[in-house]
């Protein structure tokens, strides 16, 4: 039987399917159209490129498969975080970020929501809840928080910004619906970037917002029609592709990094490191209460910059990117972009190669580093 609190591969992959008509392909058609043939009254139809496109929507049936919840396609990561903030928040709203999470939707709140009067507060996402969540219209959680994966209690968040009358948000980007579930948990809003694992070959953007109270998905998908903030067909049309092996990648994914990541904590060569489903990890406990997997990225320190410089160098199966989620391994030393971690940290992503190959590899390129 499915696990009810867990989305089903298996339905994933036939939820197509199961609506066609004889004689209909059985993967879904790539639809470019702006026009729709839409003569007399317009309601109820598919009227317009910037509102209606029935490749977006086989895609959101599947995201909204995985998330139990309304799903609406974005054509980034970041636009799908902008449109909570935008369609919900109002001038002299509070909100409360992670002063730790990806650096990018700090940026956002700083250089153009702070000039439409909206207050931005930041706490660390370890001990995310101290301090309480009195007077904010909007949280927004990242856990575990990219790059240093910190996690926070999502369930007890969510529940006191509740009883505060705010919306929680949580970006579940580094864990994907198949590795937690934070509308489970109580989150109002899930975004996401399905740039990284939900697409998966490091080759197309997007992203999406899912909620389980249609109120909220309304009005996500008001503002992307007035904001135009629109995915491109074809890309949403590659990401239902991609999303049909999404459990298969993430589950390899995972067991490998699971495997790298004891063997990394035993190398000589290594300082220090973060990884969820490690038994030693400060966030260990939490990581087993409310997450399904322990994901596929890795914090590692070396013991400079140098040394992770010349570790992600040497090593032949990790691509030296920025991003994470693709097939093939990737590593970044953070410290380039100014995020708050040591010189010698590294972001390693864990891909698909066989774990036994990537390791021997991983071994090789460390020893060499020092
Ligand atoms: C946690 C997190 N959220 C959001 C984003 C933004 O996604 P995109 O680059 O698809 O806009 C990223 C990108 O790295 C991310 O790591």
């Amino acid at each position: 039987m499915p696990d009810p609190e867990r989305p089903s591969p298996a339905e994933l992959l036939h939820l197509r399917g199961r609506t066609l008509e004889k004689g209909e392909p059985v993967a879904p058609p790539l639809t470019l159209a702006s026009m729709f043939h839409l003569p007399g009254d317009p309601a109820g139809f598919a009227s317009y490129g910037r509102s209606d496109n029935p490749t977006w929507e086989a895609t959101e049936k599947m995201l909204g498969h995985l998330e139990g919840a309304g799903a609406v396609l974005f054509p980034s990561g970041m636009a799908a975080i902008a449109a909570p903030f935008l369609a919900f928040l109002s001038a002299g709203d509070r909100v409360l970020l992670p002063s730790d999470g990806y650096y990018t939707t700090r940026l956002l709140a700083d250089r153009i929501l702070a000039r439409l009067g909206v207050t931005f507060d930041r706490r660390p996402t370890a001990g995310f809840a101290e301090g309480g969540f009195a007077g904010y219209r909007l949280v927004f959680v990242e856990s575990p928080s990219n790059p240093g994966l910190e996690l926070c209690d999502i369930a007890d968040v969510a529940a006191g910004v509740r009883a505060a009358g705010g919306l929680t948000v949580v970006d579940n980007t580094t864990m994907t619906p198949f590795g937690q579930r934070p509308l489970d948990l109580g989150a109002d809003i899930v975004v996401a970037s399905d740039t990284k694992a939900p697409g998966g070959h490091s080759d197309i953007l997007m992203g999406h917002v899912a909620s389980r109270d249609p109120g909220i998905v309304a009005a996500v998908k008001e503002w992307r029609k007035l904001s135009g903030s629109i995915p491109g067909p074809f890309e949403a049309w590659l990401l239902h592709r991609s999303l049909e092996t999404l459990e298969l990648r993430f589950d390899r994914m995972c067991r490998t990094a699971g495997i790298v990541a004891e063997r990394l904590a035993a190398h000589p060569a290594v300082r220090g490191g973060r990884y969820p489903g490690l038994p030693a990890d400060p966030a260990h406990n939490l990581a087993a209460r409310q997450m399904l997997r322990p994901g596929f990225l890795i914090g590692l320190t070396l013991a400079s910059g140098a040394a992770a410089d010349a570790f992600i160098a040497a090593c032949r199966f990790l691509r030296p990117a920025t991003s994470f989620g693709g097939v093939h391994s990737s590593a970044e030393r953070r410290d380039r972009w100014g995020d708050a971690v040591a010189p010698g940290f590294v972001r390693l992503a864990i891909g698909c190669e066989p774990a036994e190959e990537l390791w021997a590899a991983l071994d090789e390129a460390l020893s060499a580093a020092g």
